[in-house]
């Protein structure tokens, strides 16, 4: 295959040196970009008079006519051609002859590649941020119906104190808006457009960057040539994005795992997203989950490679850039696909309340609101503390919950203790005394979740 730069070389490139350097396998995927910028590009070439506006026209009607071609699967993007840049534009000078060869003046492949796949990860950045809406909407439904809904929390894995499903949930609305606000900086950053950049250092064309940049949907041009073609740093930060959000999922994820335990038995995934043994009859998996947790490492990945990709690369663009794509595209590609499933693993998944009552019933989970109560009638927290641990062991000895004790019992450990002892530890008490804002208290609940929906209608 004849290459578009041919023209300085004697030998056909060697086979192997030929696939080791083609990029078409992968980055035939933004082939719509490729010619949306390609239509912006000529577009500004005709309005600036740097080709007819005859010329310009004939130009986007046939990639319009590409595009259309290889979108209804007519025209096949054939892997005889190094890269998708050099695919349509071979593919239009076949068609238009001369005309078409006129496409790439005052232009660089460096500078459409950046192009390309800004324009690539502007619309992932956008896709993903809607699917991250999705699951904020689910949480805030699961929030609204589970403020009263009473479990343990824990730290160390260890029942702690009582707090609400709601307040848990939220926990997870939090994490997953800070993804999305941080997907909306990226894009703020980002938007800027290097088409105009050259190989490295602009043209001598009279080129109208700001028109392109408009064409594009971008707020303006980028406002250096070398970093215009060399910068992916938009593409980290992305990454980086989709990596703290796959943190978050798999986070999610650990805990839906340990809450569909036979020894828990908080919730029950929907049978649409588990799956069975092939040996144990009695087996319903949380694969989602797994896989989801699972796959948070290749995202990381991709991050650590891209990063590693760049750190040695000398302005401006090198080879090596190529490397951008398929970790890239996999870990995007990845974070929707989990994003989504795990959405629809919540949305369908039933909560035990019961279970998840008794389970902040049993734990303890009141003694520090019997250590406050001893406050309350004049104990030094310090005395109230010990006191309450000696009750504890007491009760482990017995087998027994705090409120199952009698109040001879309790009285033999404390005198201060009095008949309101076990209204002051209802688990109902614990939670809903707890009103600070932030905290899972109901009427504190309440308000959070307004404003959660608030957050979501306005974006
Ligand atoms: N396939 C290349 C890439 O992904 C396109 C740019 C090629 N530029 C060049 N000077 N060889 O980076």
């Amino acid at each position: 295959m004849a290459q578009l730069w041919g023209g300085r070389f004697t030998k056909e490139t060697d086979q192997l040196v030929y696939n080791f350097n083609a990029s078409i396998g992968f980055d035939q995927r933004f082939y719509k970009q490729d010619i949306e910028g390609s239509i912006a590009h000529v577009t500004m070439l005709g309005r600036q008079g740097i080709i007819t506006e005859d010329e310009s026209a004939q130009i986007v009607a046939c990639l319009k006519e590409i595009r259309s071609e290889v979108e209804a699967g007519t025209l096949t993007i054939s892997s005889e051609y190094e890269d998708i840049h050099s695919f349509v534009e071979a593919t239009l000078i076949d068609r238009l002859g001369d005309v078409g060869k006129k496409l790439h003046t005052g232009r660089s492949r460096n500078d459409q590649v950046a192009l390309d796949m800004r324009l690539y990860t502007r619309s992932e950045v956008l896709e993903t941020s809607q699917l991250l809406k999705e699951l904020l909407e689910t949480i805030v439904k699961i929030m609204e119906e589970h403020t009263n809904t009473i479990m343990p929390g824990f730290t160390h894995l260890q029942k702690a104190q009582p707090i609400t499903l709601a307040h848990h949930m939220g926990a997870y609305f939090e994490m997953f808006k800070r993804d999305r606000l941080r997907l909306h900086d990226i894009y703020e950053r980002m938007n800027y457009c290097p088409l105009g950049s050259g190989a490295l250092a602009g043209t001598t064309y009279p080129l109208d960057r700001e028109l392109t940049a408009e064409l594009l949907g971008f707020y303006g041009p980028t406002l250096n040539s070398m970093d215009g073609v060399s910068d992916r740093d938009y593409l980290i930060e992305f990454l980086s994005a989709c990596a703290t959000i796959m943190m978050h999922l798999s986070r999610f994820s650990e805990e839906v795992i340990i809450w569909n335990s036979n020894e828990y038995r908080f919730v029950e995934i929907d049978d649409a997203y588990s799956t069975g043994s092939s040996i144990m009859p009695q087996k319903k998996n949380p694969d989602i989950a797994e896989l989801v947790r699972g796959k948070t490492g290749r995202v990381y990945g991709a991050l650590t490679s891209l990063l590693t990709t760049m750190k040695g690369i000398p302005l401006a663009y090198n080879k090596d850039m190529q490397e951008d794509k398929e970790l890239s595209f996999d870990a995007m590609d990845t974070v929707k696909g989990c994003i989504a499933l795990f959405n629809g693993m919540l949305a369908t998944m039933k909560f035990n309340k019961e279970q998840m009552y008794a389970s902040a019933n049993g734990g303890f989970t009141n003694a520090t609101d019997a250590a406050d109560y001893l406050v309350g009638h004049g104990v030094p927290f310090r005395d109230a503390h010990s006191i309450i641990g000696r009750l504890v062991l007491y009760c482990i000895e017995q087998d027994k919950a705090i409120d199952e004790l009698t109040l001879d019992e309790l009285r033999a450990i404390s005198p201060v203790f009095e008949d309101d002892i076990y209204d002051a530890i209802s688990m109902e008490t614990c939670v809903n005394k707890r009103l600070t804002i932030g905290a899972p208290g109901p009427a504190a609940m309440e308000q959070v979740i307004a404003a959660a929906k608030a957050y979501l209608n306005e974006n």
